[in-house]
């Protein structure tokens, strides 16, 4: 499989979501690829979509009725993306994915995604270790998601608990770049 020249980008309602214009550039740099961004509401109560369009060439969308050009985004994103990454991924938006769950853009879009998707979860550590977490991450890789396993390579997830974290850009890269290794 190719490397993806279309990557959307989901941001969900994660403190981390601050830090995420180096992930962009790391993404759209290595890949050479068009980005759109998806965000959920509580991703949008954390940083206005205002601040993103401009590292980006393509859209941002917020909504599921809103059209931007795409009749329905959820599923014509779908077609238009090569992969999927979702960073930060919150509790909550793993929770829905890994029961089906599509009530905001971010959740409905991957619902109907047949592209290959990677989840960067960033979180609390007490969260992410909780059982519930565990078994939809669990869940999502049965499922045939790529989940970036923070607590066993992520130092400073553990080092700062208080927080939760991100691997590096890098280390983005390197576990996308991996996959398509592989093929
Ligand atoms: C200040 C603040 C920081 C938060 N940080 C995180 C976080 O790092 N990870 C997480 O999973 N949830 C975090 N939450 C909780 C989520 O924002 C909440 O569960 C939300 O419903 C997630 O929605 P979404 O998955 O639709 O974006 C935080 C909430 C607040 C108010």
């Amino acid at each position: 499989m190719s490397e993806p020249k279309h990557l959307l980008l989901g941001l969900t309602g994660s403190i981390n979501i601050v830090n995420v214009y180096p992930y962009m550039a790391a993404l759209q740099n290595r890949f050479g690829c068009r980005m759109h961004i998806m965000m959920t509401p509580a991703a949008r109560s954390f940083i206005p979509e205002s601040t993103l369009i401009h590292s980006i060439d393509g859209d941002v969308f917020v909504d599921l009725s809103e059209k931007s050009g795409f009749k329905m985004p959820h599923v014509e994103l779908t077609h238009w993306a090569d992969a999927i990454v979702v960073l930060p991924a919150s509790a909550h938006s793993i929770a829905r994915v890994a029961h089906g769950f599509a009530e905001d853009i971010v959740s409905a879009t991957l619902l109907a995604a047949e592209c290959p998707v990677f989840f960067f979860p960033s979180m609390y550590i007490g969260m992410w270790r909780k059982k519930s977490v565990q078994r939809n991450v669990t869940q999502l890789r049965e499922d045939g998601y790529h989940v970036f396993p923070p607590q066993s390579t992520n130092r400073e997830f553990s080092e700062h608990p208080a927080g939760g974290s991100l691997p590096s850009p890098l280390e983005v890269v390197e576990f996308i770049e991996k996959y398509y290794n592989k093929y």
